[in-house]
């Protein structure tokens, strides 16, 4: 008797979970409601934190238009388990879009099988996954920009600062002494950007020579350490500094500024993001240039593939690449343009 008692409870106990579960997928209000999940791999990323915060921003004015919008972060702190960990409470407490930085670029699968178990499709953004992981699923798409294009476009900005500047080769041997310092090992805006920089200033005549590189991983207080240790062998001999990104040309600059040479002695630096202090060295004329990465768009374009995913509208506006793909063009900034990305 109380076996069969637990049974009944049990069958309708079941069928209401079942009838709930149709009346959500019936109800068209959910659609309009957009609850997003980012994971993103390291907060003190300054690239990354003006996007989110751009993010935020753009989200808000959805929010006030067309949707009931939720955004909730999670930052790992550089590690892939705590992200892993923070995609599944992000599913749990709802979310019906992840947006995913992940830490490693190569490992994405226990995320991808825990949305897909789900039915929450991912957006990865700026850490871009192999192409064989993003074909795994067909909810499953990356937002960011073409590497190539800004290590092309950071080799002609070098370029044209030294072919303006006979000064630039201090030591008038007819090349370019440079270093390079590179981004973290393994992420493809790092490899991509130093090799494309490097072959589009030999393209354009430049006759180089390598002194050193270095791995700084973005960041700028390692660039300016990294440096300070290429200055205590090379001297005076930097001509051209390749960073790519703007901290750690920065950080560059920062050893440079606390050593004892004057300006005359300093190299060309270039960088890569345009965020807030890369632009302002590009004002003040530390910086020869930089390459913006539209994070503006990108955040725009997540949102905007987002709003589409879940309200199942507007997916035919949007320019995929191999119907997975969005990429948002680079632009080169240097001190005649910089205006036009301050007030961005
Ligand atoms: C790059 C950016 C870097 C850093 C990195 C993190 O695209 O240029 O500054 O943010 O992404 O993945
Ligand atoms: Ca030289």
């Amino acid at each position: 008797m109380k076996v069969k008692k637990i049974l009944t409870s049990g069958i309708i106990l079941c069928m209401c979970v079942c009838l709930l579960d149709a009346c959500q997928k019936e109800q068209p209000e959910e659609s309009k409601k957009l609850y997003v999940g980012v994971a993103c791999y390291d907060q003190s990323d300054t690239f990354l934190s003006e996007m989110l915060d751009s993010m935020k921003e753009q989200m808000n004015d959805l929010g006030d238009h067309q949707f009931e919008t939720t955004l909730a972060l999670r930052e790992a702190a550089g590690s892939q388990r705590t992200q892993d960990d923070q995609v599944k409470e992000l599913i749990n407490a709802g979310c019906n879009i992840l947006c995913v930085n992940l830490v490693e670029r190569a490992d994405p699968s226990e995320i991808i099988d825990l949305a897909r178990e789900h039915d929450v499709p991912i957006i990865f953004f700026n850490r871009e996954p192999v192409p064989e992981d993003l074909m795994q699923w067909d909810k499953l798409y990356y937002v960011g920009a073409d590497a190539k294009q800004s290590g092309v476009m950071q080799g002609e900005l070098a370029a044209a600062a030294i072919q303006a500047d006979s000064q630039i080769d201090r030591n008038g041997d007819g090349k370019i002494q440079y270093v390079v310092l590179e981004g973290e090992q393994g992420h493809q805006d790092a490899i991509i950007r130093t090799e494309n920089a490097v072959n589009t200033l030999k393209d354009q005549g430049i006759v180089l020579e390598k002194l050193s590189y270095r791995i700084a991983n973005w960041n700028r207080a390692q660039a300016q350490n990294q440096m300070e240790q290429i200055l205590s062998q090379y001297s005076n001999k930097i001509e051209l500094v390749l960073a790519n990104n703007d901290d750690m040309a920065l950080g560059a600059i920062d050893a440079y500024e606390k050593s004892n040479f004057t300006r005359s002695a300093f190299p060309v630096f270039v960088g890569i993001d345009g965020t807030d202090v890369g632009l302002q060295a590009v004002v003040d004329g530390k910086m020869a240039g930089t390459v913006y990465n539209d994070k503006e768009g990108q955040a725009a374009a997540m949102l905007q593939l987002g709003a589409a995913l879940v309200s199942g509208k507007g997916m035919d506006k949007i320019q995929f690449e191999n119907n997975k793909y969005i990429y948002l063009p680079y632009l080169k900034v240097t001190q005649e343009n910089v205006g036009d990305f301050l007030k961005k």
